[in-house]
């Protein structure tokens, strides 16, 4: 058998993302993340990640109008919202929203690509609008209704926050969305993968990202490091923390380490920036500076690096996003990613069927109950 957990298993070909976790380096469709973060939208991103090339201005108002029209919830949705925002979770709301979501969407059982397509940007542009109505919802205030008149990032801070976001958060947080819109065979794609080489749907596959994306192994992590910002609270206690966490026989530190890189993350290179520019442009650079003595203890004591998780918490923090709603804005933008995954694995299809190595024992003889003594 190979390395637990597939580690170096490639499971299918993509021509979406690709990794160098020796270089640190990051491509959708062969562009650099570091050109995109510096120079694309998430809009653009999206329309990248689902026809591996990038958009004209006259596709990429298309995209943006279709983004912009689907952003409503619809009635079923909003009343359906009254019951989670009371009862669920945050990533729990996320996950069954977007399974009910199959109940009412316009292409209905449609699987053509078109339709796909269709169901693919409709789940980009309401997610979005269901994390921020949630939000209002649970927190007895009024839904903020989409704006048609601002962009995807910037219209996610209003709906949430109930007014306008300046131009620096708008911007930070639409390069936060496409920091985190694909990356390869993560856990979460490859359940979405697994899930539609079965051929079920758009929704269903979708709903298994979201699952796979909810541990804090994986997308819970960034709700975690800021849980730890907290719990520090100050820049000198920082080192001491990470050392008695350390000695904790088998301890992790949410925000550290990696499968595939074994340097720093791309991502975090670009989200440091933003938590320390937020941070001074705010006049409140404490959750930065925490994250900065913990980045340094860790490598000192353990050699590992930030991951994509790790900033981005004082990125949101910054941003106003409440922490439980850590998760779900990663989820906001992975749907992206995911559901082009699942569109490339429809194209060209053969179910996800790995073996197994059976350690179990063998050649049991079976006996009847009343002579079985244990
Ligand atoms: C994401 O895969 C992706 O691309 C995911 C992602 C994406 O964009 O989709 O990048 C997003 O999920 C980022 C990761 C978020 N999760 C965390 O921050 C949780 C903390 N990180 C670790 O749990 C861990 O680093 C993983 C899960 C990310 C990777 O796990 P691996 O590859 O299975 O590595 P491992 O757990 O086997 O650890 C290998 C060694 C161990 O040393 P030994 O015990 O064998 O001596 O490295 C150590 C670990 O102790 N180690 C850590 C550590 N991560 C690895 N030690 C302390 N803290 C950590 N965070």
């Amino acid at each position: 058998m190979g390395e637990k957990g597939l580690a170096d298993v490639v499971a299918a070909q993509t021509s979406i993302s690709d990794i160098d976790g020796v270089q640190g380096k990051l491509w959708y469709v062969g562009y650099d993340i570091d050109d995109l973060a510096q120079s694309s939208t998430f809009e653009e991103t999206v329309f990248l990640l689902h026809n591996l090339r990038l958009p004209t201005q006259e596709e990429l108002d298309g995209i943006t109008e279709a983004l912009v029209n689907d952003r409503e919830m619809t009635t079923f949705g909003l009343s359906l919202m009254e019951t989670l925002a009371v009862q669920s979770s945050p990533m729990s709301m996320v996950r069954t929203s977007i399974s009910a979501a199959s109940a009412h969407d316009p292409d209905g059982w449609d699987t053509s690509p078109e339709a796909n397509y269709r169901k693919a940007l409709r789940l980009t542009a309401r997610l979005p609008t269901r994390i921020a109505g949630y939000h209002r919802m649970r927190t007895k205030r009024d839904v903020v209704p989409p704006n048609p008149k601002l962009p995807h990032a910037a219209n996610f801070l209003a709906m949430l926050l109930g007014e306008e976001p300046d131009q620096d958060a708008a911007r930070a947080l639409d390069v936060c969305l496409i920091l985190h819109a694909d990356h390869t065979m993560n856990a979460s794609t490859f359940a979405a993968r697994v899930c539609a080489s079965t051929l079920a749907d758009i929704h269903s596959s979708s709903t298994a990202a979201v699952a796979a994306l909810k541990g804090p192994l994986h997308g819970g992590a960034n709700e975690q490091v800021m849980k730890m910002l907290e719990e520090i609270g100050d820049p000198d206690k920082a080192e001491d923390y990470i050392t008695q966490r350390l000695g904790q026989k088998g301890a992790r530190i949410m925000g550290f380490g990696h499968r595939v890189y074994k340097t720093e993350d791309p991502r975090a290179t670009h989200l440091r920036r933003l938590a320390r520019s937020l941070g001074e442009g705010a006049g409140d650079t404490r959750w930065f500076e925490i994250s900065e003595r913990i980045e340094k203890a860790v490598m000192d004591q353990k050699g590992l690096y930030p991951n994509v998780d790790f900033y981005a918490a004082s990125v949101y923090r910054s941003l106003g996003i409440p922490t439980d709603l850590f998760t779900p804005v990663f989820a906001a933008s992975r749907i992206a990613g995911w559901t082009a995954h699942i569109r490339e694995q429809y194209a060209d299809n053969r179910l996800i069927r790995p073996d197994s190595e059976y350690i179990g024992p063998a050649d049991q003889r079976y006996v009847p109950i009343e002579e079985r003594t244990e």
